[in-house]
């Protein structure tokens, strides 16, 4: 029998975020975010779906507390929606929505379900993007009075606070590709966005220090370890063009105090045009206390001299994918682990998302035998246990997500939850195969291969 058995302070989890699961979005004063804005506005999002209601969650959280104790979850990662707190983005405080908060982190610590609280996972105040959004450098400033209010209220109940979820999707995404809300191409702006969070992580982190409070902040960067598709010099280079893209731009700012210069030569004409202080990459680099990672898939990249940032992704083709047409591959993980803790970090590293969709079909007798994603969840944490084995440090597992729902550019055409949520027949919430799976594997803490 082969064991998989994980340290015994491992923290289990399962994530989500505020627009993707609360719905509610216009009750007890929230003010309206952009992706209020962006998924209203017709052919953004697949099905015209919208998160106006989305798992309801923002009236059955009991109900869903309730099945994280079931699941046997000792940690659950959320985020806080910043309009539901200050309606503007800045100035009056919503007692309404900070209480809905309270409420939540009450009934997980009762529980004794460890809280882990993303402050912003993309839905801004639409008020500040008026102003410009992320790319004004203002929405620092207000973004740092909120993460404020935010610890003197909560900061008793929070043990690990991650102010920024994935800053290359908020940056790239939104303003560059134009998937995501606000939905621009612009480079430049991505380029000035990606900097002003990196900016206003910083200031977080500085900003905790000096409150004194007890917990742990990090951030939560979304990673994909990246391979070249032969040995040749050329798709060599194309590998680091795409790791500076994805991975680099972020991780070597906050580790090493400074943009990787393969990029900044790429970016010149932009970067002269940005706004950075010089005082500003010694606020990025603060000493974070873990790395959270999201990962999902590999990229593998060839050489494309037509290309602006010269390489493309290919799609190998043996493999398996999931039903966002991503390619199964953990070993991507190990590897994308064993890197972090060899060229970033010896830190803490917590898994704060990974996990997949699948076209899960709900049978007549009530169930969903989601095979494909016990197979996919199964191999990452092999993986997972194979890189603590090897010597990282890596200190939980947050499983995406707990429950299926609003998937940003897909709407609800995309199921990533271990529960399954019947969005027609009053929301009512199904433990997949998965679920269950998942609850044996935290029972045991671990795997027991027969
Ligand atoms: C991440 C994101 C989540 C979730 C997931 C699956 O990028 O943080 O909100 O949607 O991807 O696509």
């Amino acid at each position: 029998m082969t064991e998989f058995i994980f340290p015994e302070d491992f923290a289990w989890g399962a994530a989500t975020a505020s627009y993707q699961i609360e719905g509610a979005y216009q009750e007890d004063g929230k003010g309206e975010s952009i992706w209020d804005r962006f998924t209203h506005s017709r052919g953004n999002i697949v099905n015209n779906d919208t998160g106006d209601v989305a798992c309801d969650h923002y009236h059955r959280y009991r109900e869903d507390v309730v099945l994280m104790k079931e699941l046997g979850l000792n940690s659950y990662r959320f985020s806080i929606a910043w309009p539901r707190i200050l309606p503007d983005g800045k100035g009056r405080v919503e007692q309404k929505g900070l209480d809905f908060y309270k409420r939540l982190l009450d009934a997980l610590l009762e529980v004794e379900i460890k809280p882990l609280v993303t402050l912003y996972h993309w839905d801004l105040p639409q008020k500040l993007q008026e102003k410009g959004g992320w790319e004004n450098r203002d929405t620092v400033k207000y973004f740092n009075e909120y993460v404020q209010l935010m610890y003197r209220e909560l900061g008793d109940f929070v043990p690990r606070w991650v102010p920024h979820n994935e800053p290359f999707v908020v940056a790239f995404s939104g303003n560059f590709l134009a998937e995501h809300a606000p939905g621009y191409q612009d480079l430049g702006k991505a380029i000035q966005v990606a900097h002003n969070l990196l900016l206003s992580h910083g200031m977080a982190v500085k900003g905790f220090r000096e409150s004194g409070l007890n917990g742990e902040i990090g951030i939560t960067l979304d990673l994909n370890h990246v391979y070249a598709a032969s040995d040749s010099e050329s798709d060599r280079l194309a590998r680091n063009y795409c790791d500076a893209f994805n991975n680099r731009w972020f991780l070597d700012p906050i580790f090493k105090g400074k943009y990787p210069e393969i990029l900044m030569n790429l970016y010149q004409e932009e970067l002269n045009k940005i706004e950075i202080e010089d005082k500003d990459m010694d606020i990025i680099s603060q000493e974070i206390d873990f790395l959270g990672i999201n990962y999902y898939s590999r990229a593998v990249v060839s050489y494309d001299e037509d290309s602006f940032f010269k390489y493309k992704q290919l799609a190998p083709q043996k493999s398996e994918y999931t039903a966002m047409d991503w390619e199964i591959y953990p070993e991507g993980l190990y590897d994308l682990l064993k890197r972090l803790n060899r060229d970033y970090t010896s830190k803490p590293l917590y898994i704060t998302e990974n996990g997949a969709a699948f076209d899960d079909q709900l049978t007549e007798d009530g169930k969903v035998y989601d095979k494909n994603r016990i197979k996919y969840l199964e191999k990452h944490i092999k993986a997972a246990h194979k890189a603590i084995r090897d010597g990282v440090p890596l200190k939980g597992y947050y499983l995406w997500s707990l429950m299926d729902n609003f998937e940003w550019a897909y709407g609800y055409s995309k199921r990533f939850g271990i529960i399954y949520i019947d969005y027609e027949n009053k929301q009512r919430r199904i433990l997949k195969d998965s679920a269950r799976w998942y609850q044996e594997l935290i029972a045991q803490n671990g795997l027991k291969d027969l």
